[in-house]
């Protein structure tokens, strides 16, 4: 069966920094249940509108409307090869559904003490028409406005990238996502990389640790 690789750590560690150089080295889709859950609120879907008090409030979204959205996106040709899942599984459960429908090769952990993660959050922005990821100070883009990646001057910001929010974002994370590093690392599928470099050292190591397998 093909490998799929969860890319995982706190609310602002570099996922969505680091998920393209990952996609491009292995080939495999990023799947980012974030990404997919706001594409689902702008759209305006029903699962999209259920969502939106969980995203809003920085708590997560309840387990069994995750496991569904990664249960039908898996069915899509371009997951046959396995994927790179950013952002999922957050939970327990989530990691235990995730077993029954696809096989983990790794899972690659960002690093990032608390403290760091505010001031990554606050200043982030994104390109509304590639998802690039940009931050005011630490990753700027070259001409003020316009995205690096596309030359789109849509860019945006997300409603829950407020400090209130990314406290209780943060708190989620540590009663609800950290433990799975120890059932990951009970398997022997935990890998640690350390968040706090540049964002080209992180991708720097990651790729080491991924070619170490
Ligand atoms: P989601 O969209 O997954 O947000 P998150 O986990 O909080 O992570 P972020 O996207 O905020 O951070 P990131 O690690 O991708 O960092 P980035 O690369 O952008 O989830 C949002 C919400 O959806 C959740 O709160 C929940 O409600 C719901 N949800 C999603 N998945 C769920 C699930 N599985 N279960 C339940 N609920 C779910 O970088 C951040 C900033 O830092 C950027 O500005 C970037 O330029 C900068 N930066 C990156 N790397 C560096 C570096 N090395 N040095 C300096 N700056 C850097
Ligand atoms: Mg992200
Ligand atoms: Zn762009």
């Amino acid at each position: 069966m093909a490998t799929s690789i969860v890319l995982f750590g706190p609310p602002g560690a570099g996922k969505g920094t680091q998920a393209g150089k990952i996609v491009a080295t292995t080939g495999k889709p990023q799947i980012s249940t974030g990404d997919m859950l706001r594409a689902a609120l702008t759209a305006g879907t029903p699962l999209g509108l259920a969502a939106k008090q969980f995203m809003d409030a920085g708590a997560l979204v309840p387990d069994d409307v995750i496991i569904g959205l990664i249960e039908e996106r898996l069915t899509l040709p371009d997951a046959v090869n396995g994927v790179l899942f950013d952002g999922f599984p957050r939970t327990i459960a989530q990691a235990e559904a995730l077993s029954s429908i696809a096989e983990v090769e790794v899972v690659i952990a960002i690093e990032v003490p608390d403290e760091r993660i505010v001031e990554r959050i606050c200043g982030r922005f994104t390109c509304g028409q590639c998802g690039a990821v940009f931050h005011d100070s630490f990753n700027p883009t070259s001409v003020d406005g316009v995205c690096d990646s596309c030359g789109s001057s849509e860019m945006k910001r997300r409603a829950d990238d407020n400090e209130e929010t990314v406290r209780t974002r943060l708190e989620a994370y540590h009663t609800q996502t950290a433990p799975l590093s120890d059932w990951y690392g009970e398997r022997g599928l935990f890998v640690a990389v350390d968040g706090d470099q540049g964002i080209d050292h992180v991708g720097d190591a990651i790729l080491i640790a991924l070619d170490s397998l």
